[in-house]
């Protein structure tokens, strides 16, 4: 049989199999789901046991364990590294769900007509690094296994990777591979398949703003003490100007300026803003003046605040000047824009325009690197190979708004470019209520990674 044939030929099973894995709530950041985790990484176990994978083994790490396997077929054959993270975001919140995020099922949408499967993690990352597993599985069902192939899939993506750090600085014999190839990206769609060649990096804060020492009458007090939230509100919007320029002095030193062919290059890919912003229920688009939305999300860096709160949120009215405010912001970087640094500088920046009246902690959460992806490289060459003899298309190189931080890692320590090749759309809900994941784009991805291999092999053998 050929491995199409097989494919199509286990439909039922390849689905049914992917909606297990998506009823345990591997939920990383909540400890509350710590046994589930562990289970997520056991049933990864089993899939790659059950697909012929060997030397299969659950590595505990300091935190969730990293689930590797491999399949040397001949030495001198290349090897593909796979990567993927099998931790899920929380679903919180559970009410904006028209179904439970742990219990899948299987819906029609506007952009799915086959179905699109509703569940937390379909689409970030389970139903993405599955394929990899039927993919494999596919190929040694058929004998048909061009490369050797090695496993990683880790639990911790959703919480930084940190351990996955470790994890590759002291495996890089183990690790040792031809490219790597991870989906966990978007493409444009089904009729434009695209390959990702650029991530975000990530630099994410929480600030503390401290009034009065306790909260106040805001009669007796209000007007003459800092309010904290005010304050903190005025110093957030300060940290943009009018044209949506971040203001952090230093903050674009090292940011990549491109071309104007390159810029007028990722503005060819189709975009229909009409459609992005109906989609999204939005009058308008909002950012950077002088760049359009492709090249906002994907060449520019942001900052944003991903959640503020402090003083009386509860029924009706409280009149009260509170002592605190909190808010957490995160700034998404582009090369060469360095995570630590621009920590420190919006450290010191937020610091220097506090008012006297207030004190500031600025407390740095996790962060990661930008990554770009070269296009002349066997392992690219490949991906587009294997998307026109499955979409009978060239695949878009693409530049993503996302993170994904280990991806600078690979590249750094293993000395290899991440294969960005994803099949999920920006409109499958990640990390929001009600993510989904094509069944189309599931199979289609099956057996565009099962062309890469084949592809990759002719590609470096050539
Ligand atoms: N798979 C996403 C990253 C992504 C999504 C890339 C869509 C491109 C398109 C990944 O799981 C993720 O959510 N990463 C985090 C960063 C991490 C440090 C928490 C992110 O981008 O917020
Ligand atoms: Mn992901
Ligand atoms: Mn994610």
């Amino acid at each position: 049989m050929s491995v199409e044939k097989y494919i199509a030929s286990n439909k039922d099973r390849f689905l049914e199999e992917l909606l297990e894995l998506l009823r345990i709530p591997s939920v990383s950041a909540d400890p509350k789901f710590k046994e589930d985790v562990f289970k997520a990484a056991e049933f990864v176990k089993e899939s790659l046991q059950k697909a012929g994978a060997d030397e299969v083994e659950v590595c505990q790490t300091a935190g969730y364990p990293i689930v590797y396997g491999e399949k040397i077929v001949d030495p001198n054959l290349p090897t593909v590294l796979v990567y993927g993270h099998y931790d899920v975001q929380p679903a919180d919140p559970y009410e904006l769900w028209d179904s439970p995020p742990f219990e899948p099922v299987i819906k029609k949408t506007e952009r799915h007509p086959d179905g699109a499967i509703f569940a937390r993690g379909s689409a970030d990352d389970k139903g993405q690094f599955y394929m990899h597993v039927k993919a494999f599985e596919a190929m040694m069902s058929n004998d048909a296994l061009p490369c050797n192939i090695k496993f990683m899939i880790e639990g911790e993506e959703e919480v930084g990777s940190e351990n996955l750090d470790i994890f590759v600085k002291e495996n890089k014999e183990k690790l040792k591979a031809d490219v790597v190839l991870v989906s966990d990206t978007h493409m444009i769609s089904l009729k434009d398949p695209s390959v990702t060649v650029g991530l975000r990096g990530l630099a994410y804060m929480q600030v503390e703003v401290t009034g009065p020492n306790r909260d106040l009458h805001s009669g007796t007090y209000g007007g003459a003490v800092g309010n904290p939230i005010n304050i903190l509100c005025k110093m957030i919007a300060s940290l943009q100007d009018e044209n949506n320029h971040i203001t952090i002095p230093g903050f674009y030193d090292k940011v990549e300026t491109y071309s104007k062919e390159y810029r007028q290059a990722l503005n060819e890919a189709p975009f229909d803003l009409e459609a992005y912003k109906k989609e999204l229920d939005i009058d308008d688009v909002h950012g950077e003046a002088g760049y359009s939305t492709i090249e906002r999300v994907g060449i520019r860096p942001t900052l944003d605040v991903n959640g503020i709160w402090g003083g009386y949120t509860g029924e009706g009215a409280k009149t009260v000047l509170p002592s605190k405010a909190y808010a957490k912001i995160s700034m998404r970087l582009v090369p060469d824009q360095d995570h630590k640094e621009i920590a420190k500088l919006f450290e010191s920046h937020f610091k220097s325009i506090a008012p006297k009246s207030v004190k500031v902690k600025v407390i740095p959460h996790h962060g990661g690197a930008p990554a770009v992806v070269s296009t002349d490289t066997p392992g690219y060459r490949a991906a587009d190979l294997a998307v026109q003899d499955v979409f009978g298309k060239s695949a878009i190189p693409t530049r993503e708004g996302g993170s994904i931080p280990i991806c600078s890692l690979f590249q750094q320590e293993l000395g290899l470019d991440p294969i960005l090749l994803g099949f999920g759309l920006d409109t499958d809900a990640l990390h929001s209520p009600n993510e989904h994941y094509g069944v189309k784009n599931y199979f289609m991805g099956i057996e565009t990674i099962a062309a890469f291999f084949k592809r990759f092999k002719e590609e470096v053998t050539k």
